[in-house]
């Protein structure tokens, strides 16, 4: 019973990993971009400051934060992450400030 439980519980953490790895959008905003854009504008849910900022499209916004833009350094300073991770957070981002 108690072996099960555990076997269950593995699985469930190991979806959830393989999930991460594969540009999930909102584990990556949590990791990488959410110390910042909680308490810095544009703070992600603000609609007023997203509005302009969603009407250029998530593919500028992503070519903007691979680059980096006043104090947000390129990729939010994680330059591990992949092109692909960006435009998955960024897409997060958008997505909760509508
Ligand atoms: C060190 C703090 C910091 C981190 C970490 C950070 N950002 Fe930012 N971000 C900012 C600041 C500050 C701005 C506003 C830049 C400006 O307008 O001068 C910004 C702006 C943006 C914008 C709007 C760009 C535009 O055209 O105005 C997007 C999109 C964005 N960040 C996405 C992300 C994503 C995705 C991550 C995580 C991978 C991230 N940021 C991590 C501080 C950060």
């Amino acid at each position: 019973m108690k072996l099960s439980t555990f076997g269950w519980l593995f699985a469930g953490a190991v979806i959830v990993a393989s999930a991460a790895s594969a540009a999930d959008g909102s584990a990556i905003y949590d990791a990488n971009c959410a110390m910042c854009h909680k308490v810095l504008k544009p703070k992600t849910g603000d609609k007023a400051a997203w509005a302009p900022l969603i009407a250029q499209g998530v593919d500028t916004l992503t070519a903007t934060t691979i680059k980096g833009k006043g104090m947000m350094p390129p990729k939010g300073g994680k330059a591990n992450l992949s092109d692909a991770d960006i435009k998955a957070a960024v897409q997060f981002m958008v997505d909760k400030s509508k």
